[in-house]
């Protein structure tokens, strides 16, 4: 078998013989398909796509390209959550004490952010302390012993992916339904869970931005994710504006304790609650999206899910007073106001722009190995519906220079729609593929 001849099919719309995709995975995940090739299939399966069958036995075969972790020896049914991508989106650090709470536990491996989304790792780093590198089996103890661990994807998960990956994104083929949904339910099903609550993101601050996409991709993952003999959920939510005010991780980090005490935003509370519903559906912990609902309010409301993020520090190294003393986190001392040259309605925000704003201030990376600033990020002040008037503070920037401080006042002010009229709300989920 040679790659041009794979190429070549998948260029003329054949479907790959599962021999095929054995082939490519093999020879991606060995480094004897050059990048060259590999970049020219990518570009082949953006414009021609793939059938689900493929997808299927695609995502199966990468994720046994590498580690495939086992999580039999933790008692109960465990289930993890994951987003496509978005910006501000920080539920993760909401719903895993929240969910573990209810007695559930969460086992979690995370990714870091790239380009204009974050990443659930870069913001735990944010946190004096925090150790998202554990061996295998003193974080498989903290799981039975707390209920909770959330660690970085150990080196070896799914290596055809980190190949693939880095290289999709500087080919412009991040954007293919189905090599996201591949690269994603790969490390899903290498993970381990019984279960995933996928939520697929939708909107201009996401990689896909119609919800007929984001649907054709939640299918597609779902299917997968069934196939493997997994159960799995997707939650379409909207990604039209960031989620909740926060943009960068020590301030999402903030951002995410005040939730967690009752004081956060509400969107970022809603999606919390819809998808900690689903994962406690799924773990059997409530028959119903109201009785689950209702026990995660309980939670939150009683103060258990901070008191459970404070035992999740302790076991894992993060310094549990930042949930009283939040200026323990590190916080970038140059704080501006961005005020509006105009008056109006808030009718969007181009979500994509901020979070570039973000990560050029330093809070996210462009290349894989770029470092990070934790203490750097956004503040929005203004959501989606709500009146500026001329003049007012539409966002706040933490930054480590008056030049960068600058920079990005521009580029928000510019990311700001605004019309005469208030817009008709939009509606947070958009939809749910089970
Ligand atoms: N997240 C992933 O892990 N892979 C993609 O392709 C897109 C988002």
């Amino acid at each position: 078998m040679r790659m041009i001849e794979l190429i070549s099919r998948k260029r003329d719309g054949y479907e790959h013989t599962t021999e095929e995709l054995d082939y490519l995975v093999r020879g991606i995940t060995d480094g004897s398909i050059p990048d060259y090739q590999l970049a020219a299939w990518c570009m082949a399966v953006y414009f021609q796509g793939m059938t689900p069958r493929e997808a299927r036995h695609l995502a199966r075969k990468m994720a046994a390209s590498g580690d495939q972790i086992d999580l039999s020896s933790i008692p109960g049914v465990k289930i993890d959550k994951h987003s496509t991508g978005g910006v501000g989106d920080k539920t993760s650090l909401v719903v895993a004490p929240m969910v573990a709470a209810a007695g559930v536990p969460v086992c979690k491996m995370s990714g870091r952010g790239l380009g204009h989304t974050g990443g659930t790792i870069d913001k735990l780093e944010a946190i004096p302390g925090y150790r998202t590198e554990l061996p295998i089996a003193e974080f498989f103890q903290q799981v039975r012993t707390v209920g909770i661990g959330i660690v970085g994807q150990s080196g070896n998960l799914v290596p055809a992916d980190q190949q693939l990956y880095a290289l999709r994104d500087v080919t412009g083929t991040v954007e293919s339904i189905p090599l996201i949904a591949t690269s994603i339910m790969s490390k899903k099903l290498a993970s381990g869970a019984d279960g995933f609550v996928l939520d697929v993101k939708v909107g201009n601050g996401a990689f896909l931005n119609t919800q007929q996409e984001a649907e054709r991709l939640a299918e597609l993952m779902v299917a997968i994710g069934k196939r493997a003999g997994r159960q799995p959920v997707a939650v379409l939510s909207s990604m039209e504006q960031p989620l909740g005010r926060a943009i960068g991780n020590a301030l999402e980090v903030r951002e995410a304790i005040a939730t967690l005490a009752g004081e956060g935003p509400a969107d970022l509370k809603e999606l919390s609650l819809v998808l900690g519903a689903q994962m406690l559906i799924l773990a059997g912990a409530a028959a119903d999206e109201e009785t689950a609902r209702r026990k995660l309010e309980a939670i939150l409301t009683s103060g258990q899910a901070l008191r459970f993020f404070e035992k999740w520090m302790e076991a894992q190294g993060g310094d549990p007073s930042i949930t009283s003393h939040p200026e323990r986190l590190p916080t970038a001392t140059l704080v501006r106001k961005v005020l509006s040259n105009a008056g109006g309605y808030v009718s969007g925000w181009d979500t994509e722009a901020l979070g570039l704003t973000a990560m050029r201030l330093g809070a996210g990376r462009e290349r894989k190995n770029d470092p990070i600033d934790h203490g750097v990020g956004l503040i929005i002040e203004k959501k989606i519906g709500d009146r500026v008037v001329a003049g007012e503070a539409i966002a706040q920037v933490y930054a480590r220079s008056e030049e960068q401080a600058v920079r990005a006042a521009q580029a928000i002010r510019s990311a700001l729609r605004l019309s005469p009229l208030p817009p008709t709300p939009a509606p947070l989920i958009l939809g749910y593929i089970i």
